[in-house]
Parts: structure tokens; C-alpha cells; sequence
């Protein structure tokens, strides 16, 4: 093997493996993110989540109450679009944990968009969702 093909070939695999590096850590990076938790009071099976809770760097709020079996994350798809899942594994009811990017089963690995989609089996189900209900200073989540 001549020296400039040594070479290409030490290069090529070097920044590959900086390349596969960088994505593997890409979602760990993106879970840093701070995720603002609420403990919040229904009224009427109803959340009011205010508008404000949304925090610069972070699509998602996750609710709290001792009423619910499982907290609620509320995703702010766009300026008026907010959807609201909760946070067990559909594929057998394991609590999931949150990103920015999406939510994740830490009992078999199973992974969820910001959507509520399966992006990664064993779950072949999406994330119950509830209703949610846009106002001008805050978002209700009916359970
Ligand atoms: S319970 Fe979540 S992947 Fe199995």
C-alpha cells in the first residue's frame, strides 16, 4: 500500500469516528437542555399551564399532581400548536424520560418523538394524548 492511500485511508477512518462520535453524544447533548417541571392543581380535570412556563431553550413542560399516575408533558409544537402525553411507556407502562428531542423507556429502550410516535420498538403504540385547549396567557390539558 503506497504512503498517500496510508494516508486517506488514516484520515477518512479519523473523521469518521469524530463524525460517530459527535451524533452519539448529539442526543445526551440535547438532553442537558433544562426542562421546567410544574406540580400544578386541576380544576375540573384540567390543567392551566401558563404560557411563560415555556423557557427559551425548551419546548416542554412536564406536569405534576399526586391525581395522576403518570406526569404529563406538554409540547409546544409551534406559537399556537401545544400537544400533551403522558409519560408512560406504552409498550408496558414504565415512566419515560424527557428530552428536548423526544421521550425515552429506560426499561427496554423504546423512544418517542415530540409527536407521541414510536421511533424505536419495543413499543408499537403512540403516547396517550390529551386534549389541550390554547387561551391567550395559558394552555389547559384536560385528563
Ligand atoms: S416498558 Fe418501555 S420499552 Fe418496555
Amino acid at each position: 500500500m503506497d504512503k498517500n492511500r496510508r494516508e486517506f485511508i488514516k484520515n477518512s477512518c479519523t473523521l469518521c469516528a469524530g463524525v460517530l462520535g459527535l451524533s452519539a453524544l448529539l442526543p445526551a447533548l440535547q438532553s442537558c437542555v433544562a426542562i421546567n417541571t410544574l406540580q400544578l392543581e386541576p380544576i375540573n380535570n384540567t390543567f392551566k399551564v401558563p404560557i411563560s412556563s415555556f423557557i427559551e431553550t425548551s419546548r416542554v413542560v412536564v406536569i405534576k399532581h399526586n391525581t395522576l399516575s403518570f406526569p404529563i408533558a406538554l409540547v409546544k409544537s409551534d406559537i399556537t400548536n401545544y400537544r400533551a402525553f403522558e409519560l408512560k411507556c406504552t409498550h408496558q407502562d414504565n415512566g419515560l424520560g424527557v428530552s428536548n428531542s423526544g421521550f425515552f423507556c429506560s426499561m427496554h429502550g423504546s423512544n418517542f418523538d415530540l409527536n407521541g410516535r414510536v421511533q424505536t420498538p419495543p413499543a408499537s403504540r403512540n403516547l396517550k394524548e390529551f386534549k389541550t385547549i390554547l387561551q391567550t396567557e395559558s394552555i389547559l390539558v384536560t385528563v
